[in-house]
């Protein structure tokens, strides 16, 4: 496990295996999953250890992932946040997820702009993209206040979403 980036409030760090209990304390929540994957949420701790099992080997081939977000008060998971890059355009893409006890907090916001720093400043990304629901304002707001510009709606995975784009200022 390596702690990658530290807010006021947050740590970001990579994920480990013992996570797994508490990644599924998250994902179990329908509303926290609706608008992610295929929008059903977590039936069981063996899609917990799925997610890790990816996480893990992607982390340590790629130099990023969606990370692990702690809150430093409380030392809890409480969130997702970070990069994976899109198999077909090979574009770098944020995302996120919280906790629903965590939401309207600013916490998403908090996280995105350290992971978008890092993304830029440390793994050189030329550019970054977000992809949200057409209709997930609360998540369209987050990207928005990151400085990010919609870029328009395009099929992604056979749905339609809304595109937004931030481009690395000193590339
Ligand atoms: C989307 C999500 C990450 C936002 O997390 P959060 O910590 O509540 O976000 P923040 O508090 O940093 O900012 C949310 C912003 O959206 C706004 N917002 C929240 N719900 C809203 C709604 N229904 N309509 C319009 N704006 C909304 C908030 O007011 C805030 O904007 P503001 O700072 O200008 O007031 C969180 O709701 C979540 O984890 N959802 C489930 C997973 C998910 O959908 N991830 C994104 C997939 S694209």
């Amino acid at each position: 496990m390596k702690e990658l980036l530290q807010t006021d409030r947050l740590l970001i760090r990579t994920w480990m295996h013992d996570d797994a209990e508490a990644l599924f304390e998250i994902c179990r929540d329908p509303e926290v999953m609706l608008h992610i994957g295929i929008g059903e949420p977590y039936q069981s701790v063996d899609e917990a250890y799925r997610f890790l099992n990816w996480a893990v080997p992607y982390q340590a081939e790629n130099g990023f992932c969606r990370w692990a977000v702690i809150e430093k008060s409380s030392q809890r998971i409480i969130g997702s946040c970070g990069f994976a890059r899109l198999e077909n355009s090979g574009e770098f893409e944020l995302g996120y997820f919280f906790a629903r006890k965590m939401w309207g907090k600013g916490f998403a916001t908090e996280a995105a702009q350290a992971c978008l720093r890092y993304g830029f400043e440390e793994l050189r990304f030329p550019v970054v993209i977000a992809l949200t629901d057409l209709e997930h304002t609360a998540s369209q707001r987050v990207v928005e206040k990151l400085g990010f510009i919609c870029r328009g709606i395009e099929n992604y995975g056979g749905e339609r979403n809304s595109v937004y784009v931030a481009v690395n200022p000193k590339e």
